[in-house]
């Protein structure tokens, strides 16, 4: 086990191999997406998690390293045989980092070839491309990544559409500033308030797009507390 964990992360009840990161800092270390150059390593970290392992085991992954080394269908497959349990398909390589678009003909390429669930990913913003994405592929589920930046209600939206067809409308400026206030508050909770440094950039999705953004975001940067933020962002969602 000890030669897999620094490739895992456990996440509730299941643990989720990470074989899709395309940072430099990973990558250069062996690590993330650079596990789709090199099969036979990547076999033996999913086989070492699953035996050692007492919940069930998922995988995540990117289409392959390059346009040159395309391994979706080939790791799909050996993730089935060691036993993972599900398969997270984000339909890019590596050197695209988030260029380009995700590719669904190789995704659904990948659900074609397992039995084990396989959930799609890449470019799911909306209900359409949710819509998409199991129309084009038939996938057993979608994961959505920078969708949900400032926009965590996409879930409840898309949920909501694919059940009835019909469209929810988008919170309202009151209802979004209680999402916000919860969130803060619920990162606080769980980091303290050294979370308020790392809640800017939500805070700055949270307020893309919206009346005088740029000048309130530049007033709560040097914010370090949490009722200073929250007094701050109720009086700038005041004015909206
Ligand atoms: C800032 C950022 C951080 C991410 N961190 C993780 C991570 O910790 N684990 C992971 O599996 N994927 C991570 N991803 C990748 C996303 O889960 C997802 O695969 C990718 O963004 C493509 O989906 P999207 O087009 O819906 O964003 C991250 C992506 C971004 C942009």
């Amino acid at each position: 086990m000890a030669y897999a964990t620094k490739y895992v992360s456990k996440i509730a009840d299941v643990i989720d191999i990470n074989m899709g990161c395309p940072a430099p800092k990973v990558v250069k270390n062996g690590d993330g997406s650079k596990l789709l150059l090199d099969l036979e390593k990547a076999e033996k970290i999913m086989k070492t998690v699953v035996e050692n392992a007492s919940v069930p085991v998922t995988l995540k992954y990117r289409k392959g390293w390059d346009k040159e080394n395309i391994v979706a269908v080939e790791i799909a497959k050996i993730a089935q045989k060691v036993g993972i349990s599900a398969i997270t398909i984000h339909g890019r390589t590596r050197t695209q980092f988030y260029s380009g678009t995700a590719d669904l003909e190789i995704i659904k390429q990948v659900k074609q070839a397992v039995n084990i669930p396989v959930i799609g990913n890449g470019d799911i913003i909306n209900e359409e491309t949710a819509y998409e994405m199991f129309q084009e592929t038939g996938v057993d589920g979608i994961m959505i990544g920078r969708g949900a930046f400032g926009n965590p209600w996409i879930f409840q939206k898309i949920a909501y559409f694919l059940e009835t067809g019909k469209k929810l409308p988008d919170p309202t400026i009151k209802e979004k500033l209680e999402i916000v206030k919860k969130h803060i508050h619920l990162a606080v909770e769980e980091k303290g308030e050294i979370a308020i440094k790392e809640l800017r950039k939500h805070i700055a999705w949270y307020t893309k797009n919206l009346k005088n953004a740029s000048e309130f975001r530049n007033n709560i940067n040097k914010i370090e507390t949490q009722n200073e933020l929250i007094k701050k962002i109720e009086e700038y969602f005041e004015t909206l």
